[in-house]
């Protein structure tokens, strides 16, 4: 997203708010129209100070389809930052609309969300490819990883200026296991950062839950869709939106 910049601490000066606006898209294709449109979504993101919008383009386009893209990317100023799974296809359509950042994400076609983080270990010769191609693009490329040395050393070996560290272990935990995979959120924030990576966080994540991930001194942005677009339904996006940034801000 917009550039980062560190105070002398090392710390990230504000925690930035990237808004998942994918499950506006999956309300407007229940019914197969164009309403509601994830535009208006993005516009108001916008107007409420929101950093950045996310949209996660799947291989079965159940919620963002192909012709949303161009029309998010030219609604607003605001990076777009594209989950995409590491296929050809994808690529293709990220080296089209050139968005701010593309976040490599596991896909399934079957699960509900994004079940789990990527494997960048296993994968690296797969993935390589694809982040240099991104990378040569003038695409920032962020891996979505679970919070695990081995994969924060595979993004070293990568090449990745950014991973985001996958919250949802973290999110649907309680008590002491939720404490220990904050624990190791935390760590791991703190190795990619120390290893010149930017660690980014998401999924699941909730106002409940997020003050404990925001405190993260290195972490530098948060994606959140879901949660955020249920309760547009009840306070409208505009609330959530300000709502989820005063929580994000208090814990900093
Ligand atoms: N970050 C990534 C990489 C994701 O895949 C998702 C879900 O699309 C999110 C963040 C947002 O998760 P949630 O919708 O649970 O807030």
């Amino acid at each position: 997203m917009t550039q980062q910049t560190f105070s002398n601490a090392g710390r990230p000066q504000r925690l930035r708010l990237g808004v998942n606006i994918d499950h506006v898209a999956t309300i407007r294709n229940a019914r197969g129209g164009e309403h509601p449109d994830p535009v208006r979504a993005a516009q108001i993101v916008a107007e409420v100070g929101g950093d950045g919008l996310t949209a996660h383009l799947r291989e079965d386009r159940r919620h963002i389809r192909d012709e949303d893209l161009a029309r998010i990317q030219a609604a607003t100023n605001l990076p777009l930052n594209l989950e995409m799974a590491a296929t050809e296809e994808m690529l293709a359509i990220a080296l089209r609309h050139k968005p701010h950042a593309a976040c490599i994400v596991p896909e399934r076609r079957e699960e509900r969300t994004t079940e789990g983080g990527l494997d960048a270990a296993g994968q690296h010769n797969r993935l390589a490819p694809i982040v240099s191609r991104l990378a040569d693009a003038g695409i920032r490329v962020s891996l979505f990883i679970a919070p695990d040395p081995r994969q924060i050393e595979a993004a070293m070996k990568l090449g990745a200026p950014v991973v985001e560290l996958h919250t949802g272990e973290y999110a649907h935990a309680e008590g002491e296991a939720r404490a220990v995979e904050l624990r190791r959120i935390a760590d791991m924030a703190a190795l990619a950062a120390k290893n010149g990576i930017e660690p980014h966080a998401g999924h699941g994540l909730t106002y409940d839950n997020v003050s404990a991930i925001a405190a993260i001194p290195q972490l530098a942005e948060l994606n959140i869709g879901h949660y955020l677009i249920g309760e547009a339904i009840f306070t409208g996006l505009e609330n959530a939106v300000l709502r989820m940034r005063d929580l994000m801000d208090a814990a900093r």
